[in-house]
């Protein structure tokens, strides 16, 4: 497609590099050369300027904080969220009120087991509604935190649901109200939820880390400033990337060693093609749980917005310098002024200690997976971009899925329950937009780019599935359970401004 670079004039008088992305319709012939256009009326909301001092880099990396189990009851976890505000000093001199599940950024660790009951108590102290998603775990419609079910502000609802057996995997929760979610998740509203089994092939000796990649925007005074014009049009990005809530923190790994990272990019749209210098990955699971069998020698995995991975990382025999986890540059085709299309960010630093340990080898066979088999049903949405100032901040542009914006009254798709149904996801913007169906797990089939079809070379279990610019991705999918189920792109912001359906599944 047609991508224009120019230069615009930003509000501090600084110059950066804008990338058009060409589907603009009306948009003027850019200029070139030395001399600085007038600004641009389409960036008269820029971003603020990124602060001067940066935040404390180089810190151990911390533990994530694990949710207290209250329950004396085997196979129970209980405990209670609160939806509350908090602050922490970020930068120097300054304080960050941030918008948490207790008090923590990121949220506490849920750590549970299949076939755990769990009984979540939401509390919101919040000022507006809130609810609580557990994004990816096929839990019932009415216990899934979806923009149906608020929780009034100073209101208290029960989350209950079990897990079953095959769930195992790495999942998330984040608040999901109508419009809200975007803000609610920006400001610090998000966790990870590992689920385990008790027959987990991958050997106990394998220590696991536990990464969730965030994004954070501070102004200079500390504050975290609300969406601009573009935020809006394009899925937020912050000025720091940060994991388990630290800005480029230290991992240590001994030499030879094998370690399993879980990772969740929890971000509101920050793609991030991860990369480890020196070192290949092997990718061994994805959204829903493990892979059939690991895929060796990765020299990056790229993770949409919502999804997560499970990594094999063995460290060299001999210690080496400055190993760092980066995100690579990646263009998903948006007007981005942030440059991180362009720029490779450093996330984590592994640092090698002296005592080397025996890589521990990891059987061939991780999980059963059968193909979901030949589809009975189809069906086919499109995504698309308009122009229009309908939009949230009085965007340019609207996302749109079949032509439509949600709509929490209407239902947009009717599925049979368990039913095995192919979609085809067609993306007819010059944006990516990461497609996420709520209730289960689905099996991506194939993507097709520039008239060139790839079938997808392993089966894994997915619930979100980047569809860049311009393709169409096609995938297997089941739902088990009767009810309303939300489908939507995981770019926050999109998904805020109606980028979303309802699917029904019916008996
Ligand atoms: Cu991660 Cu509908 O959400
Ligand atoms: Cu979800
Ligand atoms: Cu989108």
């Amino acid at each position: 497609m047609d991508r224009r670079r120019f230069i615009i004039l930003g509000s501090a008088g600084s110059v950066a590099v804008l990338t058009g992305c060409g589907g603009g319709g009306g948009a003027a012939t850019p200029p070139t050369g030395t001399t600085p256009p007038p600004a641009s009326p389409a960036v008269s909301n820029p971003p603020p300027a990124t602060p001067v001092s940066p935040l404390t880099a180089g810190q151990p990396l911390t533990d994530l904080v694990r949710l207290t189990n209250t329950s004396t009851t085997p196979g129970v976890f209980a405990a209670t969220l609160v939806a509350q505000r908090a602050s922490k000093s970020m930068l120097p001199g300054t304080s960050t009120e941030f918008w948490t599940y207790n008090a923590l950024v990121p949220g506490p660790l849920i750590d549970v087991f299949e076939g755990d009951t769990v009984r979540i108590r939401l509390e919101n102290r919040l000022s507006q509604e809130t609810t609580v998603h557990w994004h990816g775990l096929p839990v019932p419609p009415d216990q899934d935190g979806s923009p149906m079910d608020p929780v009034a502000p100073g209101a208290t609802r029960l989350y209950e649901f079990t897990l079953p057996v095959g769930s195992a995997g790495t999942y998330w929760y984040h608040p999901h109200p109508h419009e809200l979610t975007a803000e609610q998740v920006f400001r610090g509203m998000a966790g990870l939820l590992v689920v385990r089994s008790r027959t987990d092939p991958v050997p106990a000796a394998i220590e696991e880390r536990l990464l969730v990649i965030s994004d954070l925007r501070l102004a200079l005074d500390g504050t975290i400033p609300a969406n601009t014009t573009m935020d809006w049009q394009n899925g937020r990005e912050g000025n720091y990337v940060l994991v388990n809530g630290q800005y480029r923190p230290v991992l240590t790994i001994n030499p030879g060693q094998s370690q399993r990272w879980r990772i969740l990019n929890a971000t509101n749209a920050r793609y991030l093609r991860l990369a480890l210098t020196g070192h290949t990955v092997t990718l061994i699971g994805t959204d829903g749980g493990l892979l059939r069998s690991p895929v060796p020698g990765l020299d990056e995995i790229l993770l949409a917005p919502a999804e997560r991975v499970e990594v094999i990382v063995t460290a060299s025999l001999s210690s080496q310098a400055s190993v760092v986890l980066q995100a690579l540059p990646y263009d998903r085709g948006d007007m981005g002024m942030m440059g991180s299309s362009s720029t490779t960010i450093p996330l984590l630093r592994v640092d090698y200690t002296s005592a080397a340990t025996a890589a521990v080898a990891l059987p061939g066979a991780l999980n059963a997976i059968a193909d979901l088999g030949v589809p009975t049903q189809s069906k086919r949405l499109v995504f698309s971009s308009g122009m229009g100032m309908g939009g949230m901040g009085g965007g340019m542009m609207s996302f749109l899925i079949d032509g439509k914006t949600f709509d929490p009254a209407r239902i947009d798709l009717t599925s049979r329950v368990n039913e095995l149904e192919q979609w085809t996801i067609e993306n007819r913007s010059g944006m990516d937009h990461p497609f996420h169906l709520h209730g289960t797990q689905f099996q991506v089939a194939s993507r097709t780019r520039n008239g060139v079809t790839t079938t997808e070379p392993y089966l894994a279990w997915r619930d979100t599935v980047n569809v860049a610019a311009f393709e169409t991705v096609v995938l297997k999918v089941v739902q088990h359970q009767l009810g309303k189920r939300m489908y939507h792109c995981h770019i926050l912001e999109h998904e805020s401004q109606g980028m979303m359906g309802v699917l029904e599944v019916v008996d």
